[in-house]
């Protein structure tokens, strides 16, 4: 499935000369699943362990091996290196180490990497013994020092291909993966935006055993509070929500609106954007029983007084003009009736930046379901009515209004 945070990002793969390099095509698989368009730069040595066929293979283009192959671009370490995304040199070896850390060009990946402003992810795979040389250990800590768009991961410590155990193994596939995901999104386009998103039905207790609560499963919170982290935002998630904890994220479990009310009011002060994607119940129980309420065989009924929540959006607008607060407030209106013009009332009393109406009564949006189709009205009374779409695609949407 494709990932927004790799789909279109183009990511050079330089492939080194040693055991590892089999490894290499697993990372290059994920990476063209995941959407990123990979171009997959292998040295002399590289060649001996794979074949340029297998990557030319998984990727649908050619292979670069040669510094000086003109029939492309015509400059090729020149027009990789300017439209890459991302370097990432897995494995790479103590000579490849060694060459980068002393600023030699005598291939295509070596100056592919002296000429490019994007971040260098380097995978390092070797025997032991020369992982821990110290010149190996010096050449690490000298690209550490000068070259700031560079990272280093691993190498960890396992089985060696001389049968021996140690320091040298290249990390797996997924962790390279991972970590290439994260540097994408430092540069994604939300970086350095602080955006808080809360998600789930709140429950409001009846007794210890007992709550009030409503059908949001939180699915779409999530999706926003992911899609955020992977454009570069420092995100916090304030959740009702039971389902499992994304990477990345700052998350804070609430219960009532109360809480959520609190941890909003205490995230926001610093944010730049509050989403509320919750769906805070309006009344809670007056009296919340210490003791689990008991049915009576002669009472056939039981009332329960509900008394009004805070309107959370309405105490950040007032913590807003107090001068704390996010600059931006996206709420959602989930209706059943008149969606439009109830969020519209609602865009103004709340006074939101944009809000996200959608008609809960449709099975294949709203509550629960993996979908939904919402329209985004704006506080400049511009309206966008979008199709049926993922909710991570919605998701998308609403931040691409940021
Ligand atoms: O007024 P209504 O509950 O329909 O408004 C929905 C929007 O207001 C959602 O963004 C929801 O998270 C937010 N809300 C709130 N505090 C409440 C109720 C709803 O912030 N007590």
């Amino acid at each position: 499935m494709p990932l927004k945070l790799f789909d279109h990002k183009q990511i050079i793969l330089g492939v080194t000369g040693g055991i590892a390099a089999y490894k290499a095509a697993m990372v290059c698989s994920r990476l063209v699943q995941a959407g990123a368009m990979v171009e997959v730069v292998m040295t002399e040595s590289a060649q001996r362990f794979i074949t340029p066929l297998t990557f030319q293979a998984l990727t649908h283009r050619p292979v670069r091996t040669d510094l000086f192959d003109l029939s492309g671009d015509n400059i090729p370490h020149i027009a990789l290196a300017d439209k890459a995304d991302l370097l990432l040199i897995a494995p790479a070896t103590a000579n490849t180490i060694a060459k980068l850390a002393h600023g030699l060009a005598d291939n295509l990946l070596l100056a592919i990497a002296l000429a490019t402003p994007a971040p260098i992810l380097l995978a390092p795979a070797m025997e032991t013994d020369m992982w821990q040389h110290p010149i190996t250990q010096a050449n690490v800590e000298r690209l550490r020092q000068l070259v700031k768009q560079i990272n280093i991961i691993g190498p960890a410590t396992g089985r060696l291909a001389s049968g021996g155990t140690g320091a040298g193994r290249m990390v797996e596939p997924e962790e390279i993966i991972g970590l290439a995901g994260t540097i994408l999104a430092r540069h994604g386009d939300l970086a350095g935006w602080d955006i808080v998103v809360t998600a789930g039905g709140t429950r409001e207790a009846i007794d210890p055993v007992r709550f009030i609560s409503n059908h949001s499963s939180g699915k779409m919170g999530y999706a926003i509070a992911t899609a955020a982290r992977d454009r570069g935002a420092k995100v916090t998630l304030i959740t009702t929500a039971a389902l499992p904890d994304p990477f990345g994220l700052k998350i804070i479990k609430v219960n009532s609106a109360e809480q959520m009310k609190e941890a909003v009011l205490v995230a926001t002060r610093q944010a730049d954007v509050l989403i509320m994607a919750a769906a805070v119940a309006d009344f809670r129980p007056q009296v919340v029983a210490e003791q689990k309420i008991k049915k009576q065989s002669h009472t056939e009924s039981l009332a329960l007084n509900l008394i009004r929540n805070p309107d959370i959006l309405a105490e950040v607008a007032k913590q807003k003009a107090d001068g704390h607060g996010p600059r931006m407030t996206i709420g959602f209106a989930a209706e059943t009736e008149e969606l439009l013009a109830n969020a519209q009332l609602k865009l103004a009393n709340k006074k939101l930046d944009l809000i996200v109406a959608n008609d809960v009564t449709a099975t294949d949006a709203g509550f629960g379901v993996d979908t939904n189709r919402v329209t985004l009205l704006a506080a400049d009374g511009s309206i966008e009515e979008l199709p049926l779409m993922s909710k991570q695609a919605v998701a998308e949407a609403i931040l691409d209004k940021l």
